[in-house]
């Protein structure tokens, strides 16, 4: 129970058995669901009662009440306030997940993204009145042009997945105009690509046809051109790679793959190593996702909302999704509409994310294009000086090599020790780190990939390598406890991961009356 009178979430995988009164500790606070929390007989309002009237619904009306849960003000306050205090933000500490480039969201994009203008946007008002959006639409999408020298931008899509299939579609739709459906049915994919490539491929129709990554991490030219035959329709690889590795060898695949008639998907998401260093046109790509919540600050907001706008070659710009700006005369317009060109179709209800776009814009704006590429600079350093501080105690897959805004190890250096990445990974967290990503790449074992991003100073970089370093020592020196019950300090212990994901429970059953 707790002080009001009502019971407590129960105490789930062998959470240490809090000694107070409350089940509180400190500052770490227990919190139930509002289902139990609230009383099903009350409400924070006060709403007059309707006037009688007649229901039109016949049978479908309901029989019983919808069992919602009232609560007061403070006490619905209380209950969100406390909730966020269980989140681990970039706000409130380094966030290293690799590959997720968790930056800094800065306070300036939260400001542009509030002024009415963008906030209170309607999809379905008309054009005319909706100018400045569609120019902040225009003014971003010259700059996405501009960083990566591709011909056209779709800014619909709304995740970096979203993009993959946005971008696809256009090659899908490409090839077919070529009257080449039937006979390239063949995306290849590397085998250290994000799973997201090889499902964005099937969810299409085509088949995958996977291609080895090399003993240093990169994709050979040479196992590329292997794999490319008259069935292949595109090759989808990431640059830099979920290695955190600059594909050398990509214009020789950009040249192999356009000989032999297919066309070059790049997964962007890290683009956020090379903005302002290289342009993805001048290497051969022809499409090319960019997640605005990673290179450009957006926040990742639980999974959305995200924007994915997809760069297109000039082989593929006319395949682009409706809607997109255009502008005539000294208006904009919407395109809604085909009109008679080759765009493949729609591939959201509206025209994207404004919000998104609007804190993208502002942090491209506010960076300038020194700023941008200094934040490229920034993002490889910091990861480098991780990966140099650690190489001694850790180990890399690929030897002592220079990366590129993520460093990678593998669990070599746990063999002997009785632990594993996932026992490192928990034990983070008992030091106020959330852990790095693990177990990706999979072509990695025991994969660990940190990207601290360019928003760490120096100080807090000094402190996460040498809270590291304390682990790695403590875990050679045999110090098994210290990970085996690890998190000890959190408000949750280990839990049964696999569970959680297969079979959520995400729905509140009322216990039955005592
Ligand atoms: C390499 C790579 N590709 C694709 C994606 C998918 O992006 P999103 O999560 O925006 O759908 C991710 C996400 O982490 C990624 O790391």
């Amino acid at each position: 129970m707790n002080m009001q009178g009502r019971p407590t979430r129960p105490e789930t995988s062998a959470a240490p058995k809090g000694a107070t009164f409350t089940g509180n500790r400190a500052l770490d606070m227990e919190e139930a669901l509002i289902f139990e929390t609230g009383r099903f007989d009350a409400t924070g309002v006060d709403i007059e009662a309707p006037a009688p009237f007649e229901s039109k619904l016949g049978p479908h009306a309901r029989e019983s009440t919808l069992g919602l849960p009232g609560l007061t003000e403070p006490e619905a306050m209380r209950h969100y306030v406390r909730l966020s205090r269980n989140n681990y933000s970039i706000d409130a500490g380094l966030y290293p997940l690799g590959s997720c480039t968790m930056k800094h969201n800065p306070r300036l994009n939260e400001k542009m993204a509030r002024l009415a203008g963008f906030a209170d946007v309607h999809p379905l008002q008309p054009v005319s009145t909706a100018q400045g959006a569609l120019e902040l639409v225009e003014a971003l999408t010259h700059a996405l042009i501009t960083m990566t020298g591709m011909e056209a931008i779709a800014m619909s899509p709304k995740a970096g997945a979203h993009g993959e299939l946005c971008g696809m579609m256009a090659i899908k739709a490409a090839i077919e105009a070529r009257g080449e459906g039937e006979t390239r049915r063949v995306v290849l994919v590397p085998e250290s690509a994000h799973g997201t490539n090889p499902a964005t491929a099937a969810l299409i129709g085509f088949s995958v046809r996977s291609v080895p990554a090399g003993e240093d991490g990169i994709v050979n030219a040479e196992a590329v051109k292997r794999a490319l035959a008259p069935d292949v329709a595109a090759i989808m690889l990431t640059n830099p790679n979920t290695c955190g590795l600059f594909e050398r060898e990509i214009v020789g695949i950009a040249e192999a793959v356009h000989e032999a008639g297919a066309y070059f998907y790049c997964d962007g998401a890290n683009f956020n190593a090379i903005v302002g260093k290289t342009r993805p046109g001048d290497l051969g790509v022809d499409a090319m996702h960019i997640n605005l919540h990673k290179t450009f600050s957006t926040p990742h907001g639980g999974g959305g909302p995200g924007a994915g706008p997809v760069a297109l070659s000039a082989r593929l710009a006319p395949y682009a999704p409706v809607p997109f700006v255009v502008r005539e005369g000294g208006a904009l317009r919407l395109v809604e509409h085909a009109e008679g060109g080759k765009a493949f179709g729609r591939i959201t209800a509206f025209h994207g994310q404004m919000g998104m776009f609007v804190r993208a814009l502002s942090f491209i704006l506010s960076h300038g294009a020194d700023g941008l590429r200094q934040a490229s600079e920034d993002a490889v350093l910091s990861a480098n000086y991780i990966r140099a501080s650690l190489n001694d105690v850790m180990s890399a897959p690929f030897g002592d090599r220079a990366c590129m805004h993520e460093a990678l190890f593998d669990d070599r250096w746990l063999k002997d020790t009785g632990l594993t990445t996932l026992d490192f990974a928990k034990a983070m967290i008992d030091e106020g780190y959330h852990p790095m990503t693990v177990y990706f790449p999979l072509i990695v074992h025991g994969a660990m990939l940190i990207e601290p991003t360019e928003s760490e100073s120096k100080a807090s970089l000094d402190l996460f390598v040498m809270t590291l370093r304390d682990l790695a020592l403590a875990a050679k020196a045999g110090k098994s406890e210290r990970f085996h019950a690890a998190p000890v300090h959190a408000p949750r212990r280990r839990l049964d991961e696999t569970r959680a994901a297969r079979q959520p429970v995400l729905r509140w059953t009322k216990p039955a009356p005592a």
